[in-house]
């Protein structure tokens, strides 16, 4: 039977070395149609796998909501027992402050070194060889999804690639059609231009500039088209009045927009609203210019409770997340791609099928959650934020104010 934590832990017949069962609050941002769908795998396979309790702490709003909150319950001694974040460099400063709990030993145990690809995944978990997070999957900013029945409203055909959908833009207004659906959660815009930075100023100016922080290429020529680029998108998104990126994927489903740049989790909604990739919607990886993904994505960190007990359903709860069963089950319902190869995903679409491939082929880039740090990601939000709300504001003083963050950015 399942008791509830303060009982475990307190409860004078607990007899000696026995497991307890206890409540693990987890919080997370999932908060979507696909979201929901995916963590409920993870929440179902804890209860049903281990004695424990998983007590959903799903926090609405997205990551640039959740995340403040979730730092600051860990700062400030309310700490839940278990958290999603990016794997990256969000979690820095909690693991400097030695806030969270050391998950090396489940690591060595479970062989997550032989077994994590990209081994980026785990190296982002990774802090003075200690390792302090569970990557669950690898999600990929860069795809475009594209709406069939918007393109087949316009009368014109499904574009290939970038150059083609801004062909098309026109066509689309004309029936009535937001080009590009953008939501206004800040982290959307930005996230969209770090597509098209690579898809447009190609992948050697985009490393320049997010991995060595180049502010001269971020200033240069090839910057500049991806400015321009955006200036465009800007103007097919005018129309796309909603907040959530959810929202905005719900625009193409609907056939009211053409297109939305984000990230794989999109799949998600696609999948819940029974839509069939090659059929109702076209995933296009790298804007259809170069096939190559981004590899982020979720990874479950767990801060310290001074609780043995507890600190044992915290590590049965890391190992589980990436267990083969787990792993596939997650990752269908998510539209990400499992951190392990040795998984059947026979089940996965087209577009899953898609990112596999280029997965295997080694064309991958490491995340902005991973090159940047949370300060500088967000003064880049905050820029990209004015940029697409301000018709006026110019492609080169975005530019300008751009080259001047990369300047600084640690
Ligand atoms: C990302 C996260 C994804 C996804 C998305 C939208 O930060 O890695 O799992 O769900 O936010 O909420």
């Amino acid at each position: 039977m399942k008791t509830i934590r303060t009982l475990a832990a307190t409860t004078a017949i607990c007899a000696a070395g026995a497991a307890h069962a206890v409540d693990l609050e987890v919080t997370h941002w999932w908060t979507s149609g696909g979201e929901a769908a995916a963590v409920a795998q993870f929440a179902k396979a804890f209860n049903e796998k281990t004695e424990h309790n998983w007590v959903d702490g799903a926090i609405a709003g997205g990551g640039g909501t959740a995340r403040p909150i979730m730092i600051s319950r860990i700062l400030g001694g309310d700490p839940m027992d278990a958290t999603q974040l990016n794997h990256g460099r969000q979690a820095e400063e909690l693991i400097e402050a030695g806030l969270m709990l050391d998950l090396t030993d489940v690591a060595e145990a479970e062989g997550w070194k032989d077994i994590v690809n990209p081994s980026s995944l785990l190296d982002s978990c990774t802090v003075d060889g200690r390792i302090y997070c569970a990557p669950v999957n690898i999600h990929s900013w860069q795809w475009i999804w594209l709406s069939h029945k918007a393109y087949e409203d316009a009368g014109v055909d499904v574009p290939s690639n970038w150059d083609e959908f801004v062909a098309s833009a026109p066509a689309l207004e004309e029936a009535g059609k937001i080009p590009l659906a953008m939501g206004q959660q800040p982290w959307q815009s930005s996230g969209a231009f770090g597509v098209m930075a690579i898809a447009i100023a190609g992948q050697d100016a985009w490393s320049a500039v997010n991995i060595d922080k180049n502010a001269d290429v971020a200033g240069g020529p090839e910057y500049a088209k991806v400015f321009e680029a955006a200036a465009n998108a800007r103007a097919f998104a005018a129309k796309s009045n909603v907040q959530d990126w959810n929202q905005a994927t719900n625009l193409v489903i609907t056939g009211q927009a053409g297109a939305q740049i984000m990230g794989d989790w999109a799949q998600g909604e696609f999948q819940v609203a029974g839509q069939v990739a090659g059929e109702d919607y076209t995933c296009l990886p790298g804007l259809g210019v170069n096939e190559i993904i981004s590899t982020g994505g979720d990874a479950f960190y767990f801060p310290k409770q001074d609780d043995p007990e507890v600190e044992a359903a915290q590590k049965e709860l890391a190992a589980l997340l990436l267990s083969p069963e787990v792993q596939v089950d997650f990752n269908l319902a998510k539209g990400s791609l499992p951190i392990r190869g040795d998984v059947d995903l026979a089940a996965a679409n087209d577009c899953m099928k898609k990112g596999l491939e280029i997965l295997a082929s080694g064309a991958i880039l490491p995340d902005g959650n991973q090159t940047l740090s949370p300060d500088t990601s967000g003064q880049i939000e905050d820029l990209m934020v004015e940029f697409w709300n301000d018709p006026s504001y110019s492609a080169a003083d975005a530019q300008a104010r751009y080259a001047e963050i990369i300047a600084d950015a640690d």
